[in-house]
């Protein structure tokens, strides 16, 4: 798998909430491919991290795309609000949604590209049915709801299987791995399938800057 195939996302989730803005502006001019938005609601994770206003306000900042993953209950009555901020993709958790399948639509409605999220308990195949519908499905490889968590290595072979699935579907959809993701298991991820990589504390809570960060994983890959 060449690199630049592969996708990076920053998690802002890991950087200095006082900087926002500036950690938005310093991830894309560091080369990242997207800026992945963490929401929690204290609800379906304890954090509560932000909302589609905060959203909009880094909108501004950036022409990458916003990858907007929502850790919330009733995820559906958020879309509106986070596709009117700028949203780019909207993921939600598939077992968060009361009808997923009116969900994957309406995201799709509005003009944004709808994901689909696994946590590490929810089996690929609660997406059997959804699954030619969505844009792009993220599969969890730490447990929702706090950054720098250890990488769950049994993850590997949900990625996998679920690349198998694609590819045997012919579908295209885009496959994004969530949690824990660092220069040194990046090459496995993609190995098994992943072509894109959130990464929080390894881009925001590290001494090297964002760019060496973004390059280490980069370089991990070649
Ligand atoms: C966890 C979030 C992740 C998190 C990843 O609930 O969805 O996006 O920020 O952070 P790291 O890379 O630190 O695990
Ligand atoms: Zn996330």
């Amino acid at each position: 798998m060449k690199s630049d195939l592969v996708k990076i996302a920053p998690s802002i989730l890991s950087a200095d909430y006082a900087h926002l803005g500036d950690a938005v502006t310093e991830a894309t001019s560091a080369g990242a491919d997207y800026i992945h938005v963490d929401v929690m609601d204290g609800r379906y994770v304890p954090p509560i991290t932000i909302g589609a206003q905060t959203a909009a306000a880094l909108r501004s900042r950036t022409n990458l795309p916003l990858d907007v993953h929502l850790m919330v209950e009733a995820p559906e009555d958020q879309i509106d609000q986070f596709a009117q901020a700028g949203a780019d993709i909207i993921t939600v958790h598939v077992e968060a949604c009361t009808h997923i399948h009116r969900t994957i639509q309406y995201i799709k409605e509005l003009g944004v590209k709808a994901g689909v999220a696994l946590s590490p308990g929810k089996p690929i195949i609660s997406l059997e049915e959804i699954l030619s519908e969505v844009d792009l499905v993220l599969v969890m490889t730490v447990n929702p709801g706090f950054g720098g968590q250890k990488f769950i290595e049994s993850m590997c072979d949900k990625i996998k299987r679920l690349r198998m699935v694609l590819d045997s579907r012919g579908l295209t959809t885009e496959l994004e791995v969530d949690g824990g993701i660092h220069a040194g298991n990046a090459a496995r991820v993609v190995e098994a399938g992943a072509r894109v990589l959130v990464a929080g504390a390894a881009v925001f809570a590290t001494e090297l800057s964002v760019k060496e960060s973004l390059e280490k994983i980069r370089a991990s890959l070649r």
